[in-house]
């Protein structure tokens, strides 16, 4: 299959849509209408959008994912207005969300309506509905005159996909267009919420925070278990996806994270060596302060040790940006291990946490 590029010149430069981004959207908006696929830019992650309404497309998806068709599909709205038809009823507590962070990175799971195809939501009676903030996600959806069935744009198995070129390398010849949008402003994906039941559970935490539901709701949330550590055997997560091995570089990846006063940058020198004298190839995925350490630490990292940045230790939103473009970039240099600084699990950190245990396999050591 020829794989169209288009891209959102003005939009990359400057943040708003020309007549000429809007003309590119609209030939793949009749992509969709014609039951083709479409990966393009959200806030959050790229999707791999298809017709959420015909079943045919989502089959379509996960053949170009590679992915299992019990992992339900997100529906994507360009308007509010356009839920009611796909869903049962809109919990009280949902239109409460609904009015705070829509449209923005949260996904709530309703009861679905017959209108949506068992094929979208992996057989499930419910349906994941997202109303994305990105004004070209939006415009999209919106020219396509549907709802959008759409996946992080990613080969299954694979980290997701937060800028075009990440899309071009997993999904050229898979797909029948690609949209170029820059670069995803959060990089992980939409917070999950289950609203069906009669309280809400988070099914995946991300940009819009448990502190920020909260606060909304005026109590707590429950937590699928998923959320916070590897499922026991035979247990199903409420959310099918998040028992596959998820956001994983190749190589092996050991999480270290501060916890009871010890050093990070200590901690990573002594794993490296350790893998080192194994005959390891071996990276680091930290802060700037903790590169700054290792470098003036004595012996130094063995030669070779391929270093990476994910920002200031206090930047969390950073943190969240790079995340999946430095897994890329360590799948690039076919590294053997990985030794990665992880951060406390507050507010977004608690988002960027679950994704860094998720490619460490949950091998967390705590100093
Ligand atoms: O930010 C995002 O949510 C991105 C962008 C493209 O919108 N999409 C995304 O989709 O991350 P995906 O397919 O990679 O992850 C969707 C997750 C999966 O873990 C899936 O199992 C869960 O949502 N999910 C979808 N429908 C569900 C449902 N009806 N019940 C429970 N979980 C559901
Ligand atoms: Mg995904």
């Amino acid at each position: 299959m020829e794989t169209e590029l288009i891209v959102l010149e003005d939009f990359k430069r400057t943040g708003i849509l020309s007549d000429a981004d809007r003309s590119g959207l609209m030939r793949a908006a009749g992509l969709l209408k014609n039951g083709g696929l479409v990966a393009f830019p959200t806030e959050t992650v790229y999707g791999l959008g298809g017709d959420a309404l015909r079943k045919e497309a989502s089959q379509r998806i996960y053949a170009a994912k590679g992915r299992p068709s019990d992992n339900p599909l997100i529906v994507h709205i360009s308007d509010i207005s356009q839920i009611y038809p796909l869903i049962d009823k809109m919990p009280e507590a949902a239109a409460k969300l609904a009015e705070s962070f829509w449209p923005g990175p949260l996904t709530m799971v309703f009861r679905k309506s017959g209108l949506v195809p068992y094929e979208t939501t992996g057989g499930l009676d419910t349906v994941a509905v997202r109303f994305p903030v990105h004004p070209a996600a939006r415009a999209l959806i919106g020219y396509s005159g549907t709802a959008v069935a759409a996946p992080s744009a990613n080969l299954s198995g694979r980290p997701s996909t937060t800028s075009a070129e990440h899309c071009i390398e997993d999904l050229t010849g898979r797909v029948d267009a690609i949209v170029d949008g820059g670069s995803c402003a959060i990089g992980l994906e939409s917070t999950i919420l289950d609203v069906s039941g009669d309280r809400p559970v988070l099914l995946r935490p991300g940009a819009v925070t448990v502190e920020m539901i909260k606060e909304v709701l005026g109590e707590g949330i429950d937590e699928d278990a998923a959320v916070r550590g590897p499922l026991e055997e035979g247990v199903r997560p409420r959310a099918p996806g998040m028992k596959y091995r998820h956001y994983a570089p190749k190589a092996p990846m050991v999480l270290v994270a501060e916890k009871h006063g010890g050093s990070v940058a200590g901690a990573i020198a002594e794993l490296i060596g350790q893998h080192r004298q194994e005959g390891m190839r071996c990276a680091v995925l930290c802060s700037d302060e903790c590169i700054r350490e290792l470098e003036q630490m004595r012996p130094s990292l063995p030669e070779g040790t391929v270093i990476k940045s994910s920002g200031s230790r206090s930047d969390r939103d950073m943190m969240a940006h790079v995340l999946f473009e430095r897994l890329r970039e360590m799948d690039a240099e076919e590294v053997d291990f990985i030794a990665a600084e992880g951060c406390s699990e507050d507010q977004l950190g608690k988002a960027v946490m679950n994704r860094m245990q998720k490619a460490a396999a949950w091998q967390v050591l705590y100093v």
